[in-house]
């Protein structure tokens, strides 16, 4: 098909140039000069880091080296090190800076609620305030430099709030995914020791009331039992009048359906240690003078899947996440002062954290948050914000898009969408029919595309296009950002030069790379430095090509990536086995059309127990349950036996075609009993 501005290539595939308007705009306008500010940024990073920290506020400089680290294990612990010394405050240069450059008025989010009748916004100035305040809230509750408060927030500008508060006064923000269960924010919040939470009474998510609250209770009262109290719990008051809420004052179960028509929500109501949001904030003070933090000081840790089934605290520090975060936002979305600029990532992940908090705020721009999902009231969601707030800049998941492209082109069509220039997406491979879809149909074939590559523990993007300069393939994340070296590397450890595929790994950190595992830094040097030493180990593999650019091919651990949510399959094995009729189980990933990967697992019953439909649905309850509803599994099946090793080991790879039903097994000499895989696969669900 002829493209406006595409051509094909040699190799058959597909290249497509950046949009000639945008380029004219762009900070980035040719592969030439991205690959000037490269080489500048890799050969001499201090100079290159040194001339965009002149842009943020620092109380003072550096005292130490400008950048400094070890990513040799046989050489001392690892260690990552940017502006040691150096004093600033976060909040200050997201809020404090703008106002005094004249931005006071400007919006810095607008907020769009699950219902299309509930809207708002808020200026510089406005959320400056508001942060204060609640600075001062979490101060008068004990709240001081140092500790770890927990967050489990929906997408409202609150939640925004807590987090600015935390870092104005020096806390450090833990905020899990307000769709985990409270047996996962209970593991989050014991493990960072958490003080304090935060949190609202609930939240409408499509035409479902979910109750946070009770989700928070449970999560406690787990904290209560093995012995840490978290002293303060702070609701605010989210839904509306009309949404009854019930105090309580002791246990109750939950019943969703009683919640519909009535919209009452009970909620249990601990005095001393539950306040109200908004009873706190009236008589708080507007005005709070920021704690002046080292850059190296933590920022905030964001747990993530780990291969051995228990979450890593990833942890970012202040300065270097600070630089990195607004600096990619500049350049990967071209950020122009008019734009509006909306990223739909809830903030309980890395997406939410980088781009819809710290780097717009890092740049001054106005953002959108968006309380609600892309199906609700329709499918035409996305695209009635978009017209709505006259949206330039759009990132989403490609699970989204490829959710979306099922419900058909009318119902991005029925939208102008004439404001938009750049597209992003970010959290899994993009396939490139989904990728065509979001250029040919949401954008007309006149945006860029920026498939961006990064992780929670890169803190920014480190592979994407510029949407000025990268001529774009369909499916590969581009090219290196300034500072970042990739390399494709052997298992044995080789370089691989030019076309090939590898293990993704980088050679030297950029300001943003995660600088620890939260009270754990031999996991992290094992996890991340052990495999390849002088390397930061991603754990994806991917290709280069002829032209140079990079593909992400996906895990190469025993992690699945179900919606752009990374989770481990022992995480979800763990949760199985405390099924009382569960002996064993194995988890691996399965292709889906729509999350990109999904779960299927494979459970060994104990001796009597009967493989029925009810096991079954009680099995996926106990991962929603455990984990939460995102990580329930698409399939299970019976396994009377595993194929394993002679030495134990449950041989996922063979488990893995089970899963597609591919009966090209490859080696199977190491199967201790190769009898079981028949079996396997007679026992294969329908459906699968
Ligand atoms: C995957 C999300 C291909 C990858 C920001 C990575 C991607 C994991 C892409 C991190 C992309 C993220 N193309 N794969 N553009 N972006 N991934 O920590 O496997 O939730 O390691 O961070 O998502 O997921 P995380």
């Amino acid at each position: 098909m002829a493209e406006t501005n595409d051509h094909s290539v040699a190799n058959g595939a597909l290249l497509f140039d950046p949009p000639s308007n945008l380029q004219n705009e762009a900070h980035v306008k040719s592969m030439q000069q991205y690959q000037k500010m490269y080489k500048q940024s890799i050969e001499d990073p201090e100079t290159f880091w040194r001339e965009i920290s002149a842009q943020f506020y620092w109380k003072s400089p550096p005292t130490g080296k400008f950048f400094e680290y070890n990513f040799d294990v046989g050489k001392g612990p690892i260690s990552i090190k940017w502006m040691t010394g150096a004093k600033t405050n976060i909040c200050y240069n997201m809020l404090d800076r703008h106002i005094a450059n004249g931005l006071g008025d400007k919006v810095a989010f607008y907020w769009e609620g699950n219902d299309p009748n509930d809207f708002g916004k808020i200026t510089y100035s406005e959320l400056l305030a508001r942060v204060s305040k609640f600075s001062n809230v979490l101060k008068n509750l004990g709240v001081s430099r140092g500790d770890r408060v927990a967050i489990y927030m929906p997408m409202i500008l609150d939640l925004s709030v807590a987090m600015l508060a935390c870092a104005r006064i020096g806390a450090i923000h833990s905020i899990v995914f307000a769709g985990y269960s409270s047996e996962s924010l209970a593991e989050r919040i014991l493990d960072a020791t958490c003080s304090a939470i935060i949190t609202a009474d609930g939240v409408w998510r499509g035409t479902k009331l979910l109750n946070l609250k009770k989700i928070v209770d449970d999560a406690l009262k787990i904290c209560d039992e093995k012995g840490h109290r978290v002293e303060k719990c702070v609701v605010v008051r989210h839904l509306s009048p009309s949404d009854e809420i019930v105090k309580t004052n002791g246990d109750f179960e939950e019943e969703p359906e009683a919640c519909r028509p009535s919209r009452k929500l009970k909620i249990n109501w601990q005095p001393g240690r539950d306040i109200w949001w908004h009873e706190m904030m009236t008589s708080a003070s507007s005005e709070c003078e920021p704690e002046w933090m080292d850059a190296e000081d933590p920022l905030f840790m964001l747990y993530t899947s780990g291969s051995t089934g228990k979450p890593k605290g990833v942890l970012h520090t202040i300065g270097g996440y600070m630089l990195y975060t607004a600096t990619t936002f500049k350049y990967v979305f071209d950020y122009q002062p008019d734009d509006v600029y909306w990223c739909t990532a809830d903030v309980g992940w890395i997406t939410g954290h980088s781009y819809v908090t710290y780097g717009p705020l890092g740049n001054g721009a106005t953002g959108l948050i968006f309380e609600g999902t892309p199906f609700y009231p329709n499918a035409g969601r996305f695209w009635e914000i978009v017209d709505k707030y006259r949206v330039t800049k759009f990132y989403t998941a490609p699970t989204a898009i490829r959710a979306l492209m099922k419900f058909g082109d009318d119902f991005v069509k029925k939208y102008k969408r004439d404001s938009l220039k750049i597209l992003g997406t970010v959290g899994e491979p993009i396939n490139p029919e989904a990728w065509l879809w979001y250029y040919r149909v949401v954008g007309n074939s006149k945006c860029a595309i920026v498939d961006t590559f990064w992780q929670t523990e890169t803190g920014g993007h480190v592979l994407t296009p510029l949407p000025g300069a990268t001529p774009t393939k369909p499916g590969s994340a581009t090219f290196p950002f300034f500072g970042v070296i990739p390399a494709l590397l052997t298992e044995e450890g080789k370089v691989i030069e030019g076309p090939g595929e590898g293990y993704l790994v980088f050679k030297q950190p950029w300001p943003s790379l995660m600088r620890t595992v939260y009270g754990n830094q031999e996991r992290f040097e094992t996890t991340y430095f052990k495999k390849f030493p002088g390397y930061y180990c991603t754990g994806d593999g991917a290709k280069r090509d002829e032209d140079g650019y990079i593909w992400i091919t996906g895990r190469i651990d025993d992690m699945v990536n179900v919606s752009g949510h990374l989770l481990s399959t022992a995480e979800v094995e763990s949760a199985l086995i405390t099924h009382k009729s569960v002996a064993e189980a194995a988890s691996v990933s399965h292709p889906h059309s729509i999350k990109g990967e999904c779960i299927y697992c494979f459970v060994t019953l104990k001796q009597g127990a009967e493989y029925t439909n009810d096991l079954v649905t009680e099995l996926k309850n106990i991962v929603r349950a455990k984990i939460g509803p995102f990580a329930q599994p698409d399939f299970l099946q019976n396994a009377p036996a595993l194929p394993k090793t002679r030495s134990g080991k449950i041989m996922r790879r063979i488990l893995r075609k089970i899963a597609v039903g591919d009966r090209n097994l490859g080696d199977t000499s190491t199967l201790a009993d190769e009898s079981v895989i028949d079996v396997l696969f007679q026992n294969r669900p329908n459906n699968a």
